[in-house]
């Protein structure tokens, strides 16, 4: 398959430094590169920053509500549903200490990002123990997973929609169905994946979905969402409480009449001070991929993704680590070789930028990057 989408007018506008760079970036998977339209409104805002009476109320909270919308526009969710985070673990943190589970075990699979795991093994002395469910082939093994979901014993599950370091997709809804069915809460990391793969959380059984907004959506660091499911919203207590999770934040008049009303939607998991600069910043990412559409993006690295698989399946000393069905992939490719150590140093001296995670390379090759691209490395990879 090729991608009908060309990203020539794109790096032109935004990424006009990759035309004269030697450097060429497959790294959206550690941090996404800012478009030039944010590092416009980064400019935009520093300056008005740097005399704040020149910078209106009004703005902050319109940048505000403005990420909330179009987060809530790129998985499918109402902005009402989506509460402003600095990063994923935040969001993470809020599913682990916020849902009413009882004593039991909650689920993930072995080879997990940690943020799927230390919020939870936090949770010993409520009687809530985390199993990791082992890997099968090095890959996540959902039927196992799904299998011990019927067990009586089973709180939760919370897993990455994409794994960071074999780029294994999950099956959200065969997980959150079997969820469903017992009764049991589903949280999903949602950073590896969002903003390059479409995703309908109305249509997913899933209760929270976290997602910092660093990466794959081109953002600032200190920028990110939670999503808590509709129904869950004003049923969950916030786990930290401060000024900005209640009504009365939006009126400086009012701030000590000390009405312990939160906000009736996901507001109320918004604690302090939000980073309106960067989520101004952040808006302007967002836009440029729902202005380009994410389908159309998962497409080109889909396409970009099927050339750095098919290179690796013809090399015998090469062994593909993320799955070569492009359904179970998105935009992390991570293979190992007989002499990684090797392959990696030629990509680092031919200034491919890349990372090596858990014993794989891992190319990660997002919207600016073109097929010439994906040609060049693999000759460097042969060479
Ligand atoms: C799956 C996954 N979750 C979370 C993170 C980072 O978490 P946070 O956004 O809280 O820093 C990463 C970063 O590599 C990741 O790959």
């Amino acid at each position: 398959m090729t991608s009908p989408y060309n990203p020539a007018a794109l790096r032109a506008r935004e990424y006009a430094w990759m035309a004269d760079d030697p450097a060429m970036f497959f790294n959206a998977a550690s941090v996404g590169p800012m478009p030039a339209s944010a590092v416009r409104v980064a400019d935009q805002w520093s300056a008005l920053r740097a005399q704040p009476h020149r910078l209106p109320f009004d703005a902050m909270l319109e940048a505000a509500s403005t990420a909330r919308a179009q987060f809530a526009a790129l998985v499918g969710a109402d902005p009402e549903e989506i509460a402003l985070m600095p990063n994923t673990t935040y969001g993470l943190n809020l599913a682990a200490r916020a849902l009413p589970m009882r004593p039991g075990t909650m689920l993930t699979f072995d080879g997990e990002f940690p943020s799927c795991v230390y919020p939870f093994q936090a949770l010993a002395s409520r009687g809530i123990t985390l199993e990791l469910i082992p890997r099968r082939h090095g890959l996540p093994d959902e039927d196992a997973l799904v299998a011990a979901i019927h067990r009586e014993d089973v709180v939760a599950v919370v897993v990455s929609w994409v794994q960071f370091a074999t780029g294994y997709v999950a099956d959200l809804a065969r997980i959150g169905a079997a969820c469903r069915a017992h009764n049991v809460f589903f949280i999903v990391d949602g950073i590896q994946g969002c903003g390059v793969r479409p995703i309908d959380l109305h249509a997913l059984p899933i209760d929270i979905f976290a997602s910092g907004a660093q990466k794959w959506q081109l953002s600032p660091w200190g920028t990110g969402f939670v999503y808590v499911r509709r129904a869950l919203v004003q049923a969950i207590d916030p786990i930290d409480v401060g000024w900005a999770c209640m009504k009365t934040s939006t009126d400086y008049t009012r701030l000590t009449d000390y009405d312990f009303d939160l906000f009736d939607d996901a507001r109320r998991f918004e604690v302090v001070t939000l980073a309106y600069q960067d989520f101004a910043v952040a808006n302007a990412s967002t836009r440029l991929l729902l202005d380009v559409g994410v389908e159309v993006v998962a497409h080109h690295i889909e396409a970009l993704g099927n050339r750095i698989v098919a290179w690796a399946q013809s090399r015998s000393d090469v062994r593909l680590v993320t799955p070569g069905d492009p359904a179970r992939r998105a935009g992390v490719i991570a293979f190992t070789a007989d002499n990684i150590q090797a392959m990696a140093a030629r990509l680092h001296a031919a200034q491919v930028v890349h990372t090596v995670r858990e014993g794989a390379i891992r190319l990660s090759p997002h919207c600016y990057n073109t097929t010439e691209e994906i040609e060049r490395l693999l000759a460097i990879l042969d060479r």
